[in-house]
Formats: C-alpha cells, structure tokens, sequence
C-alpha cells in the first residue's frame, strides 16, 4: 500500500490513459493492490537495472581507446579488478532475482487467498457474455443476473469460473488479477471490493469476433444496499405497468425471444440467453456494449448484429408497434 502510494507518480504520468474504472493503476481491493504492488517494484528495480546497463554499455562504447601495445602485457591488478567487477554484477544478478521471486511468490500467495467467502458466485461465460448466479443452498435465494452484478463492499466474493464453449478470461482489472474460464472445469478467484463503486470488467482472452464486445460491469455498494438489490432480484418480474407494456409482455411471449430468454413470473424459461426478469435495472445491454435505453434497446432487439456482427442473438421481425410495446415492457422490468 505504501509502496503503491509512493510509487504512484510514475507510471500515472507514463501512463495517465491507464486510469479510471477499469485500470489495474487504479486498485479497489486488497487483490489489486498486491498486483499493483508487485508491479511498482518490479518497475523501480527493472528500470534501475536497465539504466545501470545502458549506461556502461554507453561508456564502453564511447570510451577513448589509447594506442595499446600488441601483444598486450599482462596486467595482473585489471585482471583482479574486472574479475571483481565481472563477479560482484553476476552476485547482484542472482540476488536481485531471488529476491523478485520471493516477492512473486508473497504477492501470488495474497491473490490466491483461502479458497473460501460468504457470497459465491458461478459467473459462466458464454459467446459472448457473461452469467452470474447467487449460489444459495435455498433455491428460493438464488438470483441469476448477466454481465451486471453486485457485491457488497469489504466482503470477500468467491467466483466459481465456467464456461460452455471456448476459453474466456475474467478480468476486473480495478479488483482482481486474470483467471481463465476453461471448457470442463471450475477456476476460482477471489475478489474483494475495498471501496464503493462501479468497475468495468473485459474478457481478457481471445473467444472469437466479438470478444472486445464482452465486457461486464460489477458494482461494489454497502452491505444494507447490497440486501435490497438481493431482494429485489429474487423476485419475480415487476406487473406491467400500462396496456402497451402488457401487449409487449405478449408480444415477448408470442415471438422468438421466448426460445433463449427467461423472464420469471411468465412461461419465458430458457437459458440459452440472458436472464431478462430484472433487466431494467442494468445500466447496459449487449455485455456492457451498449448504454441501456429505450432507443439503444429497440435498435439492439431490431438488429443486433448491427452491433455486435456475429452474435448468436437474431434480428426480430417485429413491425413499429410491436417493437415500441416490446421496448415498453422490457425497460419496465426493473
Ligand atoms: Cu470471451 Cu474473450
């Protein structure tokens, strides 16, 4: 932490496009900071060690040459001296490499934490977006979101990480390292949130065309805000609110949507898709693609492809005033 401090200035000011809410420059959590840590000194020494060559090698080549006489007499006091100097850089050499793998090691014993947290969540990752479900021994406790989630801050959260399809990799870069999400087992990582707020999240490995488009966003609020969103997700969807949100509810029903979507509280039960029942509560559509509004969702359900070429989402053939009771409904479903 106060190494970090310290050290801040330099790579901000080397790298001052590195910093907002979803940078590795800017930790929020005691994973981060170890990562953050481990880096400053890695940079401080490696530089120093940079330098220093640079520098002798600058001198060896800039250096005047006297005419010397051939062959060269023996000089019994340079041997000594070189073979000191020659020895005493390969002691340093070995010293300074146990020493950043000792720090290595400390830093990856901090990230790879007890395996064990009072909130787990199974985030599955999917071509291309991202599932978490609130593991709960109570199936009544059990709340399914996609590319959003909450965690409550000051609390360890284990992430179960899986996936159907290709290798993905989870990265917030402001709470955590990376880890792999690998066809046919579960990886786990850690994180923690030391501080509110809201953190972007990139899948961190190549998954196919729109792996830039897989992004997520996890926000980090206090315990008692952390309970209501729970509560508020394990419910059922919110009653339409007007006629046009009921006809679009039907209109959801009646059309392909139904075939790869869930929406509980109605005969909507796939999981080929996102779960949309609270999907008015996300601040983005498309895996943090999109800013969630009514036009970017029409223009999203109308043509995704114009979005994101290559998902596996159709385009809905759904005449004006279909779509506009469909964007009714789905944006009331807080
Ligand atoms: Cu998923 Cu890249």
């Amino acid at each position: 932490m106060r190494i970090r401090r310290a050290g801040i200035f330099i790579p901000t000011a080397l790298c001052s496009g590195c910093s907002g809410w979803q940078s590795m420059m800017v930790a929020k959590g005691p994973s981060a900071e170890a990562i953050g840590d481990l880096f400053l000194i890695f940079l401080v020494i490696l530089a120093a060690v940079w330098v220093a060559v640079a520098v002798m090698l600058m001198l060896a080549v800039w250096r005047k040459h006297e005419a010397r006489p051939d062959p060269l007499p023996i000089n019994n006091g340079w041997e000594r001296r070189t073979t000191s100097v020659v020895g005493a850089a390969g002691v340093l050499t070995g010293v300074i490499l146990v020493i950043l793998t000792g720090l290595s090691y400390a830093g990856q014993k901090s990230v790879l934490a007890p395996k064990d947290a009072p909130l787990t969540i199974e985030v599955t990752a999917h071509q291309w977006w991202w599932e978490a479900t609130y593991v709960a021994s109570d199936p009544s406790q059990i709340i399914k979101t996609a590319n959003e989630f909450m965690v409550p801050v000051g609390r360890p959260v284990l992430l179960q990480l899986k996936s159907p399809d290709v290798i993905h990799s989870f990265w917030v870069p402001n709470l955590s390292g990376k880890q792999d999400l690998v066809p046919g087992r579960v990886n786990l990582l850690r994180i923690e949130a030391s501080t509110p707020g809201t953190f972007r999240g990139q899948c961190a490995e190549f998954c196919g065309w729109q792996h830039a488009h897989m992004g997520m966003i996890v926000s980090a609020v206090d315990q008692a805000s952390f309970e209501r969103w729970q509560a508020q997700q394990r419910g059922s969807r919110a009653d339409p609110s007007s006629e046009s949100a009921r006809r679009g509810e039907q209109v959801f029903l009646s059309s392909s949507c139904v075939m790869c979507h869930t929406i509980r509280g109605t005969p909507a039960a796939s999981n080929v898709g996102p779960d949309l029942t609270h999907v008015a509560s996300r601040q983005t559509i498309g895996a943090a693609t999109l800013t969630f509004s009514k036009e970017t969702l029409a223009g999203w359900i109308n043509d995704p492809h114009a979005f994101k070429p290559g998902v596996r989402m159709p385009r809905a053939d759904l005449d004006a005033g279909q779509m506009s009771d469909l964007v009714n409904y789905l944006s009331g479903l807080k």
